[in-house]
């Protein structure tokens, strides 16, 4: 993040962690149930929506665009404007800190008959964005980045200038180099434009969370395995009525209070309503494997199908392991968190397989590097992933977040376990994606405050 850092956490040593809790909803069925609702005929309800920062950059970029967007105490209204009611933006569209707001967006607005400028904050400015505006330009539009770090790559800001009458977005056969939902969701919603099909091919199955919905909406989309073809041809009228979904809690930040109760002896800790989609329980059977003690029970459906359940973990002794392959992309985000866990493993937790990690809000292999080796956790760097040694004593460290949410909260849960007080700068980051973080974890009995420097 560009700006000073706003807030501090300050963490120590912290007795069992008891209760059960709820976490925000889920971020990325949050950004995707914005724009369903937006493109929807009609006012729809998204009950459970995250009040973090980076839905709301989405929830503000279709404000610009001319959508209503209001929240009252129970729901999100959205009043949707249909597939081709919405305007061109007034000025330049900020995606703040929130990449799936940008890399969706670039897909949505490439279909258009306006042009748009998106940028975002210092973090987003430095991530890739070669992987959705080469495809994009493949099947037709005239979506432009902007050179940065490496020769090879673009970066935002990004211009999407507009299609002009007559001229449509084309089909395209996709086969991923890497398998990421946000490249993916960029082409299918792309695809609703185009004149001809969207056939996406990824090396591994990422989060279908768009497949679900457009499913769940009608709009003529089949996937086999990790194949998804969307095809506007087939029997499609275009469009849909609106919806009452509700977000289920996010898996990516039930992990932190789910794994601090892992790793503080004695401790038992509930989220509710989380979801459960398989392409996101990777943090879970990863656990389960390790010895972890984890019950589930189910607790109905969300936004799109998605299946829900309150998970249960319950401290116990937990062993190193070798994470690599797909188990990495059903856990790519909670990562931060799993080397947390692995500074009190036994034994050795080797990751393999995340180079992906790389290009994340920070770089997250060389972030949790330094994190772990301020803790005093014995720590290799790889190109792509990490090996961790668990069982040294953790001292207190001054950490800074690098402007990444997901850091400054595993540096919270290692904290947790450490001798004497850890200080946690930039923890303003959090606020993207899990407000009243702070807050949770001190109902369940934790010694964190958090401050403005
Ligand atoms: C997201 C996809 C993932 C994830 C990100 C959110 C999404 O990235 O890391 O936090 O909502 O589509 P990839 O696009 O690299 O899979």
């Amino acid at each position: 993040m560009s700006s000073a850092p706003t807030k501090r956490y300050r963490v120590r040593r912290s007795g069992p962690l008891n209760g059960s809790v709820r976490v925000p909803g889920d971020k990325s069925i949050g950004h995707r149930s914005l724009i369903f609702g937006a493109l929807g005929r009609g006012v729809s309800h998204i009950t459970g929506l995250s009040e973090g920062l980076d839905n709301a950059a989405t929830r503000q970029a279709f404000r610009s665009m001319g959508v209503v967007v209001e929240s009252t105490d129970e729901a999100t209204l959205v009043h949707g404007v249909g597939l081709r009611g919405l305007q061109m933006p007034p000025g330049l569209i900020d995606c703040g800190n929130s990449g799936t707001t940008m890399r969706l967006l670039a897909g949505l607005l490439s279909g258009q008959r306006f042009g748009t400028r998106m940028t975002g904050d210092e973090s987003l400015t430095r991530r890739p964005m070669g992987r959705v505006i080469k495809p994009l330009r493949a099947r037709g539009a005239h979506i432009a980045g902007t050179a940065g770090a490496k020769p090879e790559e673009l970066y935002p800001p990004i211009s999407i200038a507009p299609l002009v009458e007559g001229e449509a977005l084309k089909g395209i056969e996709y086969s991923m180099p890497v398998a990421s939902a946000q490249v993916k969701s960029a082409l299918l919603l792309s695809g609703l434009y185009a004149s001809g099909p969207t056939a996406i091919e990824e090396p591994v199955l990422s989060r279908d969370h768009t497949e679900r919905m457009m499913l769940a909406l009608g709009v003529p989309v089949q996937t086999a395995g990790a194949s998804v073809l969307l095809d506007p041809n087939l029997e499609w009228a275009g469009g849909w009525e609106p919806f009452e979904w509700h977000v289920p809690g996010d898996p990516s930040s039930a992990a932190f209070p789910l794994l601090a109760a892992a790793m503080v002896p004695g401790s038992q800790v509930s989220v509710e309503d989380v979801c459960i989609n398989p392409t996101r329980t990777g943090l879970l059977d990863w656990l389960r494997l390790l010895g972890a003690r984890i019950s589930h029970r189910p607790s109905g459906h969300g936004a799109g199908d998605e299946p829900m359940a309150e998970i249960t973990v319950t401290h116990a002794a937990i062993r190193g392991s070798v994470a690599g392959g797909e188990l990495i992309v059903r856990m790519i985000d909670e990562i931060p968190a799993v080397c947390a866990l692995a500074a009190v493993s036994k034994g050795r937790t080797e990751i393999r397989d995340a180079a992906e990690l790389r290009v994340k809000e920070s770089d997250r292999i060389a972030t949790m590097a330094h994190v772990l080796g301020a803790f005093g956790v014995p720590c290799e760097e790889l190109p792509d992933g990490l090996i961790i040694t668990g069982g040294a004593p953790l001292h207190g460290a001054q950490i800074e977040s690098r402007g990444d949410h997901r850091i400054a909260m595993s540096a919270a849960l290692l904290g947790l376990l450490a001798d004497g007080e850890s200080v946690i700068d930039g923890a303003e980051a959090v606020d993207t994606s899990f407000p009243g973080f702070v807050s949770l974890l001190r109902s369940l009995g934790a010694d964190i405050t958090e401050e403005t420097p």
